[in-house]
């Protein structure tokens, strides 16, 4: 039986900011941030938008009526989680009205999360293969203001429908994987934003990639020319192709050409949105099968997860016949397009709006965001979440 990804979906917030200008206002030469970082637009989420609505209008656009009654399974990955007991999961089964009987949890290990629920994901299907798991990647990267990860944020989620004959991608055996207790990207409970030793987080970035590649290699005897494209968790689009250039010595001149070609239309959706953290790799990977037109089905694609921390793995997966028609496309361009551009001094104002955290009530206006499903404030410190559709 076949086991993996049979639908795609897709939500970054309506708002960006522009990269150059962000440079401008940094007293950052722009290409620093457009070549050397690799970023153009970053995602700006308004204060209406957390990792539960965002997760849940990525899911929206891709279930139907069938699916929400055959989801016994959801799998929220994230690494900004709105609640420290209840899964973010809970809030997302309700909000998009999936049968009852069905678990809902959160699964944490940095940008990891969604990896290892697709992971679980497989094993519940190949147990029970009537069944399809709801496996969502969604989170806001928050550095701060003037710091030197501020370039490498972002917001958005991925929501991958998992079931057996998937109409997407079949995820095949033979993953590898290695974690390794290390401090190069970590979150305490009491902070928002993420403490970054940058550096050393590129470096063991690199060093799990090769690790995970030449076991990988070991484990299957098979080499770059196996592949049509790699994909890799994206936190900003020049850290992928610094991993990809650290194996491509390996390949042959024409196995190259295509990789680096790959490479580039596979960062196109993230260069726009910037790190989604759990959802990166998925939207990399998003990005190469919908800007890709002539990919043809049966080719292998090899995903690289990374979640600080450290947790890496490296996996593959196979094109299904007419895959292209289970895609998004359309829906895509439209949410890309739609996108409205704010200042950098109005992103700076949004980043600071923050929940009241005392218990008194806040009421949203929502009409504002374009997003189907919204946050509308908050009271007794509980979030009220609003599916504008219900
Ligand atoms: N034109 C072109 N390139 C330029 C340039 C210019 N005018 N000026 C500088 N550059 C290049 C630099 O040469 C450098 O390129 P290389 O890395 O290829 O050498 C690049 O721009 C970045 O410059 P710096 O290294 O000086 O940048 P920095 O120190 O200010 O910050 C960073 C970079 C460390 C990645 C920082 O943004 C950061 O800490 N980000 C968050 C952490 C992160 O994303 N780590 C990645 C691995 S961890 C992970 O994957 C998990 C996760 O999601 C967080």
């Amino acid at each position: 039986m076949k086991i993996g990804i049979d639908k795609i979906g897709f939500y970054t917030p309506h708002l960006y900011v522009d990269m150059n200008k962000l440079a401008v206002s940094r007293n950052v030469e722009p290409e620093k941030f457009t070549i050397g970082i690799g970023q153009s637009k970053m995602a700006i989420p308004p204060i209406s938008q957390d990792p539960v609505t965002l997760a849940a209008n990525a899911a929206l656009e891709i279930l139907d009526n069938e699916d929400k009654e055959k989801i016994d399974f959801v799998i929220f990955g994230t690494e900004s989680g709105i609640d420290n007991s209840k899964s973010a999961g809970v809030y997302v089964h309700r909000l998009l009205g999936l049968n009852p009987h069905a678990r809902a949890v959160e699964v944490k290990q940095a940008c990891y999360g969604a990896t290892a629920g697709i992971q679980m994901a497989k094993g519940h299907i190949a147990l029970n293969p009537d069944s399809k798991v709801l496996v969502l990647g969604s989170d806001i990267a928050r550095y701060g203001l003037n710091t030197s990860g501020e370039a490498t944020q972002g917001a958005g989620a991925v929501a991958l429908l998992i079931s057996a004959e998937p109409r997407i991608m079949e995820l095949e055996e033979n993953n590898v994987y290695l974690t390794d207790d290390i401090m190069d990207f970590w979150r305490p409970i009491y902070s928002d934003k993420a403490f970054v030793d940058g550096k050393f987080s590129n470096e063991q970035y690199i060093l799990f990639f090769e690790k995970v590649w030449e076991q990988y290699k070991a484990k299957t005897d098979l080499s770059l020319k196996d592949f049509e494209a790699i994909c890799f968790h994206l936190p900003y689009t020049k850290m992928g192709l610094k991993a990809l250039r650290a194996v491509l010595d390996e390949a042959e001149e024409e196995d190259k050409e295509r990789l680096l070609a790959n490479f580039e239309i596979s960062r196109k959706y993230n260069r726009n949105v910037g790190n989604i953290y759990t959802g990166s790799l998925y939207l990399s990977l998003l990005s190469l099968l919908e800007q890709k037109d002539d990919l043809q089905s049966g080719a292998k694609i090899g995903l690289f997860s990374y979640g600080s921390g450290a947790v890496g793995e490296f996996f593959t997966g196979i094109l299904q016949p007419n895959y292209r028609e289970h895609l998004h496309i359309a829906e895509h361009t439209q949410l890309f397009a739609a996108r409205k551009e704010v200042t950098v001094a109005e992103y700076e104002e949004i980043f600071q709006e923050t929940l009241p955290i005392d218990g008194s009530t806040l009421e949203l206006d929502v009409t504002n965001d374009p997003a189907t499903i919204c946050l509308a404030g908050m009271k007794d410190n509980m979030r009220q979440y609003v599916n504008k559709e219900d």
